[in-house]
């Protein structure tokens, strides 16, 4: 029996410790997935952060290697960023970077953000490939809503399949027949991307997360895709801390132009199943 499946399949309470064992590996499998780093620019090019940040406290939430807090530092590189993990191996792996000291990082359960001595305003948040991770996702939404100001940013940026069969069939070949086994050979151990091949199937569809984030008090929620294999795969889902405290409303929006322009919302192309299902 190996290692791997000594320990079990990943479950989302889970999923910080699984990435200790694969931090090592993680940028150069990510850096073999074609446009990772520039989705997650496009993602903070979206937030539409002023001023190259300057003045502003951001916050990137799940930051992992690090990857997108690049992103972050790229489109706002006079801001104040605060990367938060759970996983130590992978904050030490981003700490091995080069950052400038507006740039700093804290080991944490971002469920818990307080506890870590993480208090708001913030002015922005990026929260790339976390929330289908958490434990308490509305709970969560709702105190990353919290460290907010009012009128600022949260981009969530995730995979969301389950809208579409199409997505749902490209996701699956993808995972099966390349990130699966290059995992596998690369870190020998194929449990945290059958766990992510899962994970992304059983999580919420587009509109279930956009749901999510207006009951957690979001609005001007948008939705975009990315080009690429992950498009209508991978989604920057945009939301705002209200200026006032009026109830939520979604912005969704569809567009008539077809999948080839990622920069429009993301529906309808991608929907063609019911969601719930
Ligand atoms: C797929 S990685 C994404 C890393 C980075 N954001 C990127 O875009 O490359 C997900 C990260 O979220 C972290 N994570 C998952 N659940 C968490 C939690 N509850 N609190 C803090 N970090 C968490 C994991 O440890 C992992 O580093």
């Amino acid at each position: 029996m190996s290692p791997s499946s000594k320990r079990g399949p990943v479950e989302r309470g889970g999923v910080p410790r699984s990435f200790d064992a694969h931090a090592r590996t993680y940028d150069k499998l990510v850096a073999a997935n074609p446009g990772y780093h520039e989705h997650l620019r496009m993602t903070v090019r979206r937030m539409g952060l002023p001023n190259r940040g300057a003045g502003l406290r951001l916050l990137d939430l799940g930051c992992g290697t690090g990857a997108s807090t690049a992103a972050l530092l790229d489109g706002a590189p006079d801001a104040q960023i605060t990367g938060v993990d759970a996983s130590a191996e992978m904050l030490a792996q981003a700490r091995r970077k080069t950052w400038p000291t507006s740039v700093r990082f804290v080991h944490g359960n971002v469920e818990n953000l307080a506890m870590n001595g993480i208090v708001g305003p913030y002015d922005g948040i990026l929260a790339a490939y976390l929330v289908r991770n958490l434990v308490h996702r509305d709970a969560a939404l709702r105190q990353f809503h919290r460290l907010l100001r009012p009128d600022a940013p949260i981009a969530v940026h995730e995979y969301s399949v389950r809208d579409s069969l199409r997505s749902r069939v490209v996701w699956t070949a993808v995972c099966w027949g390349v990130i699966i086994p290059m995992g596998k050979i690369r870190t020998g151990s194929a449990d945290l991307y059958r766990y992510l091949w899962r994970s992304v199937l059983q999580f919420d569809g587009v509109g279930a997360l956009t749901e999510r984030m207006a009951a957690a008090g979001f609005d001007d929620l948008r939705v975009q895709t990315v080009p690429g294999w992950q498009q209508h795969i991978v989604h920057t889902f945009l939301g705002r801390r209200p200026a006032t405290d009026e109830p939520a409303r979604i912005a969704l929006r569809s567009v008539d132009a077809p999948d080839v322009d990622p920069e429009a919302m993301t529906p309808p192309e991608g929907i063609d199943m019911p969601t719930g299902t």
